[in-house]
C-alpha cells in the first residue's frame, strides 16, 4: 500500500475507489507483491535446485493459484478438494504435493489416481500405502522433527505432542515398513510451524532431515515445509529470507555432496508469499464511546478474519479515509455476536462513521478461514495487477446462504 496523490493506493489505484466500486467488506490483493515475494524466495535459494510448493490453504482463490503458476511455483495441497482446485487451474499432477493429515485412505487413492505425489504422515498410512501400491508409486514421508517453533502453540506443529508427521523417534519403524513393502521413497518432509524467525530453526530441521535422509537411497528431494515469518507490525522482526537462503543452501549443498546426488530442496510457504499482499477493507458502522474504551464497530468480524480471535494475531489497522488530522486510540471490533476484537487500543486517524478501515496482512488465512457465521455473507475478493483491478470473487448473497439448505414440511 503506497500513498499517491494524497490517497492510499495499490498499483496506483486508490483503495477508497475499490471500496466504493465493489462495496465493503472486501478483500484486496496486491498481485505485484505476490510476484515480488516469489522472486525474493527464488533469489535466496538461487544456489541450489529449489522448488516452491505454495501452501494453497493460505489463499486459494483460483486467480491467486493462476498467478502462482505464472510465477513458476508448484503447490502444496492439504485436502483432495485443494488437489482438485489446483488441477482445475492447470497445475500438472507433478507440480502438486498432497500433504494430508488424518484423512480417509480413499482420498489418498484419489490423489494417486490423479498422479499426485502423497506426503505420508503416519505409520498406519504408510503400511496401507504399501499394501495397496508396493513400490509402484513414489512417495514422500512427513517426519515430525520434534522442534518447538512457531508464533504460538496452535501453529507450532513440529513438537512431540503434535498430531502431524511421523515422529523422528519412530524412524527405525518407518525404515522397517519401507523395506517390508519395498516402498519407493523419493522425498522427506518436515514442517515445524508457522511464523518462524530464525535461520537456526531451519538449520535444526535440516540436520534432522539430513540424518534421516542418510537412511534412504533413492531420494530426489527434501522438503522443508513453510513457516517464514512476515512483519505484522511496524518494527517486527521477520525471517531474513536471504540469510536463511544462504545458510540453508550451504548446509544443503554440503549434504548433497555427501549423499552423492544433487537433490532438490522444496519449500511450502503460505504467509511469506501472500500475507502482506492482502488487505481487508471494512467500513466503520459506528464509533461507540464507553467509559473505558472507544470502539469502532466495523462491518466485518471473526466471520471474515479469524486470526486475531483464534491466535491473538496482531493485524495493523489504518483509517484509509484520512491522511491528515488528529489521531485517537480505538479498539476495532466486528459486528458479530461474539467478542470479536480485531485490534485493541490502536492509535489511528480519528474515525467517523463511514470511514474505511483497512486491516493489513489479511492475505494469508484470511478469506480461506472465513465463514458464514451469523448468516453473514463472505466478502468479495479483488486482485490488483498491472495497475488494473479485477473482481475475482463475488460477494455472497442470500442465495448462497440458502443454497444447500433443504426446507422440509412438518
Ligand atoms: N506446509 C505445511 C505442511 C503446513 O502445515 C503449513 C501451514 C504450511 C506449509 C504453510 O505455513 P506458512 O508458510 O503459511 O506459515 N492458520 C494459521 C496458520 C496455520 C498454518 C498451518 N500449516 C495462521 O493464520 O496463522
Amino acid at each position: 500500500m503506497e500513498i499517491k496523490n494524497q490517497q492510499y493506493c495499490i498499483g496506483g489505484i486508490p483503495l477508497l475507489n475499490i471500496a466504493e466500486k465493489y462495496g465493503s467488506p472486501v478483500y484486496v490483493y496486491d498481485g505485484e507483491k505476490i510476484l515480488h515475494q516469489v522472486e525474493s524466495l527464488k533469489k535466496a535459494f538461487a544456489d541450489v535446485k529449489m522448488k516452491i510448493k505454495y501452501a494453497t490453504k493460505a489463499l486459494s482463490n483460483i486467480n491467486i493459484l493462476k498467478l502462482m503458476k505464472k510465477a513458476g511455483t508448484g503447490v502444496d495441497a492439504v485436502s483432495i478438494e485443494e488437489v482438485k482446485l489446483c488441477l482445475h487451474v492447470g497445475f500438472s499432477p507433478e507440480e502438486i504435493m498432497y500433504t494430508p493429515n488424518c484423512v480417509d485412505f480413499e482420498e489418498i487413492k484419489e490423489a494417486v489416481a490423479y498422479g499426485v505425489m502423497v506426503n505420508i504422515d503416519s505409520i498406519p498410512m504408510l503400511e496401507h500405502f504399501g499394501t495397496e501400491y508396493g513400490n509402484d508409486v513414489p512417495i514422500c514421508i512427513r517426519l515430525n522433527p520434534h522442534i518447538l517453533a512457531g508464533g504460538n502453540a496452535k501453529i507450532s506443529v513440529g513438537h512431540i505432542d503434535s498430531k502431524f508427521g511421523i515422529s523422528i523417534l519412530q524412524l527405525k519403524h518407518v525404515i522397517k515398513v519401507v523395506q517390508a513393502y519395498d516402498l519407493n521413497v523419493v522425498g522427506l518432509h518436515v514442517h515445524t510451524g508457522s511464523d518462524i524467525l530464525d535461520a537456526e530453526v531451519f538449520l535444526q530441521g535440516a540436520e534432522i532431515l539430513f540424518d534421516a535422509a542418510r537412511e534412504f537411497k533413492d531420494l530426489a528431494f527434501l522438503d522443508f515445509g513453510g513457516g517464514f515469518k512476515v512483519a505484522y507490525k511496524n518494527g517486527d522482526i521477520t525471517t531474513d529470507i536471504q540469510d536463511v537462503g544462504k545458510k540453508v543452501s550451504a548446509a544443503f549443498k554440503k549434504f548433497c555432496k555427501e549423499y552423492g546426488r544433487e537433490l532438490e530442496i522444496w519449500f511450502e510457504p503460505g504467509k511469506f508469499l501472500v500475507s502482506e499482499c492482502g488487505y481487508l477493507l471494512t467500513k466503520a458502522n459506528v464509533v461507540k464511546p464507553t467509559p473505558a474504551t472507544t470502539f469502532v464497530g466495523v462491518n466485518s468480524g471473526l466471520n471474515h478474519l479469524l486470526r486475531p480471535m483464534m491466535y491473538d494475531a496482531y493485524h495493523s489497522v489504518v483509517n484509509i479515509s484520512k491522511l491528515d488530522g488528529p489521531e485517537r486510540v480505538y479498539t476495532i471490533v466486528g459486528y458479530i455476536c461474539e467478542t470479536d476484537t480485531i485490534a485493541a487500543d490502536r492509535k489511528i486517524k480519528e474515525v467517523k462513521e463511514g470511514d474505511i478501515i483497512a486491516i493489513k496482512n489479511a492475505g494469508a488465512y484470511g478469506y480461506s478461514m472465513s465463514s458464514n457465521y451469523n448468516s453473514r455473507f463472505r466478502p468479495a475478493e479483488v486482485l490488483i495487477l498491472n495497475e488494473k483491478d479485477y473482481l475475482i470473487r463475488k460477494r455472497e448473497s442470500m442465495e448462497d446462504i440458502l443454497k444447500n439448505q433443504i426446507s422440509i414440511d412438518f
